[in-house]
């Protein structure tokens, strides 16, 4: 496996492949991997000659008091991992590589409306950063495909939109989230965990299965519902953002009308923000 640190070495080598007639598969993360990130560097194996993964803590997804400084680090050992599952390329930047040092009055890319619901009206600059810094991978990378995990279920729906409404040609891939035993959610902040809110932290999902399985069966408004969750969550220790039935097609609140609908919720164990979501058939 080749590591740079370079848009242009990244654009050379890219280039040089895409001249030779092959195909390219990308996978960006913020690093610390684990199985869930290793399993969609598997899966952009199968759909392309080519596979490149970019690991960059991407300041302007953080808001001013989040965990920027604190976010876990781990190049060497996620290099290591990454050789090992097949990667062609690593690209891992500093951050004077990708953004100048005044942003202030830099070009941003905004998918408005969905930035702001859910997470985002918790994290109001999170989607911005991440919508920006996905724009500008995949013009580094010029990747044919891409893969997301649905773990983070809206940033894939935006990254899905500003694909769609900018023209981007990349295919995006969503892949299933993946688990821990106990049903928690992987996920790169699991390590803020103490060891008794590891214990607690499943719950998360628990009630979102709970709760996925009530509303197939009861005739309940779903706000009710969403409140009802949201209370044994936080009665388990928890600090609940939001808990939210929403339509799959569009992400707008749910009724019994919908059929494809995903439950969402954000809450926090301590100092750890947890995500997860079910997406259900009615
Ligand atoms: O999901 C992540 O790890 C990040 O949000 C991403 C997509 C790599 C952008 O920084």
């Amino acid at each position: 496996m080749q590591t740079v640190k370079t848009r242009s070495q990244t654009k050379s080598t890219v280039q040089r492949w895409k001249q030779a007639g092959e195909s390219v598969a990308f996978v960006p993360t913020m690093g610390n991997l684990h199985e869930g990130h290793l399993k969609l560097v598997d899966t952009a194996r199968q759909h392309a000659d080519k596979v490149v993964v970019s690991i960059f803590v991407n300041p302007a997804q953080f808001g001013k008091n989040e965990d920027i400084d604190s976010y876990p680090r781990e190049l060497e050992l996620d290099s290591k991992k990454l050789a090992e599952r097949g990667v062609d390329l690593l690209f891992a930047p500093e951050t004077n590589e990708i953004y100048a040092d005044d942003t202030s009055q830099a070009t941003w890319v905004e998918v408005p409306k969905l930035s702001s619901i859910l997470c985002g009206e918790f994290r109001p600059v999170h989607f911005v950063g991440v919508t920006t810094i996905v724009a500008k991978l995949f013009n580094i990378v010029q990747p044919d495909v891409a893969i997301f995990g649905e773990k983070d279920f809206q940033q894939l729906f935006l990254i899905r939109k500003m694909v769609n409404d900018l023209d981007f040609p990349v295919k995006i891939i969503g892949m299933p989230t993946e688990r821990e035993a106990d049903g928690l959610a992987m996920s790169s902040r699991n390590s803020y965990l103490s060891a008794q809110e590891r214990k607690q932290a499943p719950l998360l999902y628990q009630a979102l299965n709970q709760l996925a399985s009530e509303i197939k069966t009861s005739s309940d408004d779903y706000r009710k519902s969403e409140e009802n969750a949201a209370k044994f969550i936080e009665n388990a220790g928890f600090m609940v953002d939001y808990v939210s039935i929403r339509r799959v097609s569009d992400l707008q609140p749910a009724s019994h009308q919908d059929h494809e609908i995903v439950i969402l919720a954000a809450a926090r164990l301590g100092k750890t923000r947890l995500i997860d979501n079910i997406a259900i058939n009615i």
